[in-house]
């Protein structure tokens, strides 16, 4: 699995510990920055992260700024990208269950380093169920179509 990582300044720190974790994991990181706490742009970094995806050069998207709004809120805006913003671990299994959530989006002035660890281990190992759910996501894809 090829994972897209992205944050903002205030999403570095929880950026850097993921990172950590997936690397430890065997999982193939592409990080598209920031590479510090200096005052950055979360739009800036939600677009390379949810155009990997989207592209399939990688198979799913994470992204972390403080409130983990703004990433999903851009993502979002990209086609083919389903960006669930996520703070507990129950919504984490349903964004894979009932949306196949693509990206991933996390607060980092919320959610801390623990919680998010376990949040990314299950958003990682959840299938999508498909069935009725692939009706609804195929709702969305017609949408898009028509839109963009
Ligand atoms: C940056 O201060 C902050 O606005 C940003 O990280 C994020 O929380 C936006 O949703």
């Amino acid at each position: 699995m090829k994972i897209a990582l992205g944050a903002d300044h205030a999403g570095f720190e929880l950026k850097e510990y993921i990172k950590k974790m997936l690397l430890e994991k065997n999982i193939h990181v592409i990080d598209v920055g920031t590479e510090g706490e200096t005052s950055v742009d979360y739009p800036d970094f939600a677009l390379k992260v949810a155009l990997l995806v989207s592209s399939k050069e990688v198979n799913r998207g994470i992204l972390v700024c403080g409130t983990g709004i703004g990433m999903s809120i851009v993502a979002n805006k990209v086609k083919g990208i389903r960006a669930s913003f996520v703070q507990d671990i129950y919504t984490a299994i349903q964004s894979r269950k009932h949306l196949d959530a693509n990206v991933l989006a996390l607060g980092g002035r919320i959610t801390g380093k623990g919680l998010a660890e376990e949040i990314v281990r299950v958003w990682l190992e959840t299938p999508f169920e498909g069935g009725r759910h692939q009706r609804r996501i195929e709702k969305i894809n017609e949408w898009e179509k028509k839109t963009q």
